[in-house]
C-alpha cells in the first residue's frame, strides 16, 4: 500500500505536530521505589525533563501517559504543558491511549519515551521535520560501536554479526498519524518494543535520521547518574 493510498498529509502544507510521551512503565530496573518517570534528575522529574524538551522542539500539543494512580500528580507537575491520560499494561497500550487523546487536527505524531528525558529539542525538531508523504515513519538511529555476536542457548557463539548496517534506535519517533493509528489497530495482541516495528509490519518504509547520544534511555541507576553528570556539565539543556 502506498502512502498516498492511505490519505497521507499534503506535502505543501506544514502539518500540525503533536506528541505522546509515554511514562506509564514501572521502572523496576531503576530500583527507585516509584515509577521511573517520577524519579527526579536535578530536582525535576524525568517526565518534566522530557516534556519540556519536546515543547522546546516546537511541539505545542503534548499528551503525557502515566500510571493511573499518578494522573493527578502528573497534572500538578505539568500544568498546561501537557494533557495527562492513564496508560496501559504494555508500552504499546500506553501509546494507543495517548494517540486517542490527541486533537483531531494533529497530523504528525511524535512518540517519545519519558525515560529518554534528555533527548534534545534539536532531535525532536529533526524527527518532526523529516516526516512527510514520502517518509510516513521516521526514527533516530546511532551506529553500533561494539562487536556483535549471535549466541545459542548454551551461550556459544553462532556467528559474528556485521554491525555496519545496524542502528541503535531511539525516540522520539515520528509518524503520519493515519499510519500510526493503522499500525496500532493492526498490531492487536502482538507486542513490539517500538512503534516503528508496528509500521514495518504494514510494509511501509521507516526512515532513519541521525540520533543523539543525549537521548539515552535511563534504565538503571548508572544511567541516571550519567544523565545527572551530563546535566551538571551543561549538556542536555
Ligand atoms: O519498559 P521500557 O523501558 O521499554 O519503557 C519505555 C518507555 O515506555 C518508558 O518511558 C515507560 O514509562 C513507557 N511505558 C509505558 N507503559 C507501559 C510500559 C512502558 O508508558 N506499560
Amino acid at each position: 500500500m502506498s502512502a498516498a493510498d492511505m490519505g497521507l498529509a499534503d506535502e505543501s502544507a506544514a502539518p500540525l505536530v503533536g506528541a505522546v510521551v509515554v511514562a506509564a512503565g514501572s521502572g523496576t530496573r531503576l530500583g527507585a521505589g516509584r515509577p521511573k518517570a517520577f524519579v527526579e534528575l536535578a530536582g525535576v522529574t524525568l517526565l518534566e525533563h522530557a516534556v519540556s524538551r519536546v515543547r522546546d522542539g516546537g511541539v505545542r500539543h503534548v499528551v503525557a501517559v502515566v500510571p493511573v494512580e499518578l494522573v493527578a500528580r502528573a497534572g500538578e507537575l505539568l500544568g498546561d504543558r501537557a494533557q495527562v491520560v492513564a496508560g496501559g499494561e504494555r508500552r504499546q497500550d500506553s501509546v494507543a491511549a495517548g494517540l486517542r487523546a490527541l486533537p483531531a487536527d494533529v497530523q504528525v505524531v511524535l512518540v517519545h519515551d519519558a525515560a529518554r528525558c534528555l533527548a534534545p529539542a534539536s532531535l525532536v525538531a529533526r524527527v518532526a521535520a523529516a516526516v512527510g508523504p514520502h517518509a510516513p515513519a521516521v526514527v533516530p538511529g546511532l551506529t553500533v560501536v561494539d562487536t556483535l555476536k549471535e549466541v545459542d542457548d548454551a551461550g556459544h557463539v553462532v556467528a559474528t554479526v556485521d554491525r555496519e548496517p545496524l542502528r541503535r534506535v531511539q525516540t522520539p519517533q515520528g509518524f503520519d498519524r493515519t499510519v500510526l493509528e493503522q499500525a496500532h489497530e493492526t498490531a492487536g495482541d502482538s507486542a513490539a518494543t517500538d512503534d516503528a516495528a508496528l509500521v514495518e509490519r504494514l510494509g511501509l518504509a521507516v526512515t532513519v535520521v541521525a540520533g543523539d547520544e543525549l537521548a539515552l534511555k535511563v534504565t538503571t541507576a548508572q544511567d541516571l547518574a550519567l544523565a545527572e553528570w551530563l546535566l551538571a556539565r551543561g549538556r542536555g539543556d
